[in-house]
């Protein structure tokens, strides 16, 4: 896990954007999957202004989100398909059908959650995936006690994720009880992830997450495992961990090759 700490989330997001570059270019039909939230909105500008004034070419590229509100639809303006629009589908050359989200108004959940995994499977698997993370450490909507093998499928939200994610809603009450989400084994199965945290209440989370013990109690904690994660936090985020002089260094004297 390489862990690189930014005086602000602006550089960080600037950072992953040149990852997500990077991977456009080499890979120009790559499979990236994508997750919503406050954490990438300056990782998508910067991807879209990419595309306007460098040609950053999405016309190959296939996406899959993490998830999506059950009982939403695409919409409703805080539903995650509406968000994806917003922020980076209606501003690049993304092809329609190449964009995937898990469908919140199914009324056969399990089946379209079959039918999600398919359709990662069918497009080769994601090679660049990008995760936020919650306060109680959940990636995607794997939340506290969710098995580290799960697969895409229902969960249910915590009240604390609810609370978190009303500013996008009128009330923590109308923020659904229910997502569908990729599960914690299909994240896993992603070949490079970035991972964002931003803020000081996202703090203990990425402490657990870069320093703590593997625990389901700590779903991203999981990531531990993976071999290809980066971690990009601005100094709030970062402000607990115990190893941070040390993450510092390791950056500042990476060899040019690793450099991207
Ligand atoms: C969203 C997602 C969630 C968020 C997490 C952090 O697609 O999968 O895991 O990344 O809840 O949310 P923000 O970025 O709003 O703090």
């Amino acid at each position: 896990m390489e862990v690189l700490i930014f005086d602000k989330n602006e550089s960080a997001s600037l950072y992953a954007a040149k990852i997500f570059a990077k991977q456009i270019r080499e890979k120009p039909e790559a499979v990236i999957g994508l997750a919503t939230g406050s954490t990438p909105g300056l990782l998508y500008a910067e991807l879209r202004q990419q595309h306007e004034e460098k040609g950053l070419d999405f016309s190959g590229i296939t996406s899959f989100n993490l998830d999506e509100y059950v009982g939403l639809d695409s919409d409703h303006p805080s539903s995650y398909r509406y968000f994806m629009q917003q922020a980076l589908f209606d501003h690049v050359n993304i092809k329609s059908d190449r964009v995937h989200l898990p469908n919140g108004m199914s009324d056969d959940v399990p089946s379209t959650c079959v039918d999600y995994e398919k359709s990662i499977s069918a497009a080769g698997g994601i090679d660049l995936q990008v995760l936020g993370l919650g306060s109680d450490g959940h990636i995607g909507f794997n939340e506290p006690s969710s098995s580290l093998a799960s697969r895409t499928r229902i969960k249910t939200l915590t009240q604390e994720t609810r609370e978190d994610n009303a500013h996008f809603f009128n009330s923590a009450d109308e923020v659904p009880r229910h997502c569908i989400t990729m599960g914690i084994g299909t994240i896993m199965e992603a070949r490079q992830i970035v991972l964002l945290a931003f803020g000081k209440q996202k703090a203990a989370a990425v402490q657990q997450v870069v320093e703590g013990a593997m625990s389901a109690m700590w779903p991203a904690t999981i990531l531990q495992m993976h071999p290809s994660v980066v971690v990009l936090l601005d100094e709030a985020a970062a402000a607990s961990l115990e190893q941070k002089d040390y993450y510092r260094e390791v950056a500042d004297n990476k060899p040019d090759w690793q450099r991207i």
